[in-house]
C-alpha cells in the first residue's frame, strides 16, 4: 500500500524528535515535508537539530532539508496528515489555519484540547471520541485531534480500566522528567540536584484534562513536581473508589486491558505491572515494544476504599509523538483512508 503524506511541524524540538525517530520507518506514513522554526529554513535536519534521545538517530532523517512553513506547498506535495509539536501559542494560529485547508491535524499542543468538538484522544481509553471530527466537518473538511498533557495520558491509561470500581477521588503527585519542558527548558542552574515543586498551569489540565478523557467527574488533585531526570515521568497516585477492591483485582484488571486491534503503535500489553518494590523507575522509560509505548504501573496498596500505585509514563513517546501517531493510525484503520 503506497504510504500516507505527513508533514512534521516543530520536528526539531524534544516532541518533534520522537516524531521523526518514530515515523522514519513506519508502516503507514511518510514524513514528505518538515518545517522548525524560521530561522531554520533549508538546513539539513541532522546538522542543525540538538539531538536528545538516548540512541543513535536514524540514518534516514540525518539529510532530510527543513522547510519553511508553507502550508500551500504542503497542499501540493499532498500531504494529507500534520503531526504537530508546535508550542501553544504557534499551534492556536497555526493549527485551524491547517484544518481550515482541509489537513487532518494530530496535535501535542494544548492550544485546542478543550473546544468541544476536538477530541483528546488516546485508543486505548476513549476511541469512541475520534468520531468529533465528523462535528468539525470531515470528511468535507479538514480536524483537529489532540493527546493529552503527558501525566494526564499516564495517569488516563492505568485508570481506565479501574473506572468500573467507581472512581470518587484522584490524587496525585507527579515526579516531572526535565525532557517535559521541552528543549532547551529548565536552566541548569534551577534543575541540579533539585526539585521545583510547581509546574505552571500542569495540575489545573489534569484535572480538568482526565474529565474530557475518560467522561467522569471525581474530585481531582495533584501536585507536579519537576525533578532532574531526563525522561520518563513518574506519578504517585491514590484512587478513593465506591467500591473495595482488593489489590490482586486491581493488578488483573490491567492484565486483562489489551490492545486496540491492529495499530502499529500500540503494544500488545497497554499497561504492564510489576511486583518488585523498586518498579517503575524513570530508568526504563524507553522499554518495552514499541519502546516507550507501555504504561508501567507498581507499588500497589490499599487503605479501606484507597488504592495507591506508582505508575510512569514516557512523556515524549506514549505521552506525546507516539500518542498521535497511535491517534492517527486509528483514524487511518477507522475511516480507511488512502494516500490516492
Ligand atoms: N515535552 C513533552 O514532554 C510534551 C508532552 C506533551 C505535549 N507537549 C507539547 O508539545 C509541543 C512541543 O513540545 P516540545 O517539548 O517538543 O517543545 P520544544 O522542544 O520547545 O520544540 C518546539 C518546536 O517548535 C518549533 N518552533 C518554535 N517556535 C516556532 C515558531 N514561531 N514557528 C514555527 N516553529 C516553531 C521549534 O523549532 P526550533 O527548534 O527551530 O526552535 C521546535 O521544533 C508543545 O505544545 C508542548 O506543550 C510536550
Amino acid at each position: 500500500m503506497e504510504k500516507i503524506k505527513v508533514a512534521v511541524i516543530g520536528a526539531t524540538g524534544a516532541v518533534g524528535q520522537v516524531f521523526m525517530w518514530m515515523l522514519a520507518d513506519h508502516p503507514m506514513f511518510e514524513v514528505d515535508y518538515l518545517t522548525a522554526s524560521a530561522a531554520r529554513a533549508n538546513q539539513v535536519y541532522g546538522s542543525t537539530v540538538h539531538w536528545l534521545l538516548p540512541f543513535e538517530m536514524p540514518h534516514a532523517i540525518r539529510g532530510r532539508v527543513i522547510s519553511e512553513f508553507n502550508a500551500e506547498e504542503m497542499k501540493a506535495r499532498g500531504v494529507k496528515i500534520v503531526f504537530s509539536a508546535l508550542p501553544s501559542s504557534v499551534a492556536a494560529e497555526a493549527e485551524p489555519l491547517l484544518r481550515d485547508m482541509g489537513f487532518f491535524i494530530f496535535s501535542n499542543a494544548a492550544a485546542m484540547r478543550y473546544h468541544n468538538n476536538v477530541p483528546i484522544l488516546i485508543p486505548e481509553t476513549n476511541i469512541e471520541t475520534l468520531s468529533l471530527i465528523e462535528d468539525q466537518g470531515f470528511p468535507k473538511r479538514g480536524f483537529v485531534v489532540t493527546n493529552a498533557n503527558c501525566v494526564t495520558t499516564g495517569l488516563a491509561m492505568a485508570v481506565a480500566p479501574l473506572r468500573k470500581y467507581g472512581i470518587k477521588e484522584i490524587n496525585l503527585c507527579s515526579y516531572q522528567s526535565v525532557s517535559g519542558a521541552g528543549y532547551p527548558g529548565l536552566s541548569s542552574f534551577d534543575i541540579t540536584d533539585n526539585c521545583i515543586p510547581y509546574i505552571g498551569g500542569e495540575e489545573e489540565k489534569i484535572a480538568k484534562e482526565i474529565k474530557k478523557i475518560l467522561n467522569f467527574n471525581p474530585i481531582v488533585d495533584a501536585y507536579c513536581v519537576r525533578v532532574p531526570v531526563m525522561f520518563g515521568h513518574l506519578e504517585a497516585v491514590w484512587l478513593t473508589l465506591e467500591e473495595d477492591v482488593s489489590v490482586d483485582d486491581i493488578i488483573q484488571t490491567w492484565a486483562d486491558f489489551k490492545e486496540v486491534p491492529d495499530l502499529p503503535s500500540t503494544p500488545k500489553q497497554p499497561v504492564v505491572y510489576d511486583s518488585s518494590n523498586t518498579f517503575p523507575q524513570p530508568k526504563y522509560a524507553f522499554w518495552g515494544t514499541p519502546k516507550g509505548m507501555e504504561v508501567y504501573t507498581g507499588r500497589v496498596k490499599k487503605q479501606g476504599n484507597r488504592i495507591g500505585f506508582m505508575l510512569l509514563v514516557n512523556n515524549l513517546v506514549k505521552g506525546s509523538a507516539g500518542g498521535s501517531i497511535q491517534n492517527a493510525e486509528a483514524f487511518v484503520a477507522q475511516y480507511g483512508i488512502t494516500q490516492s
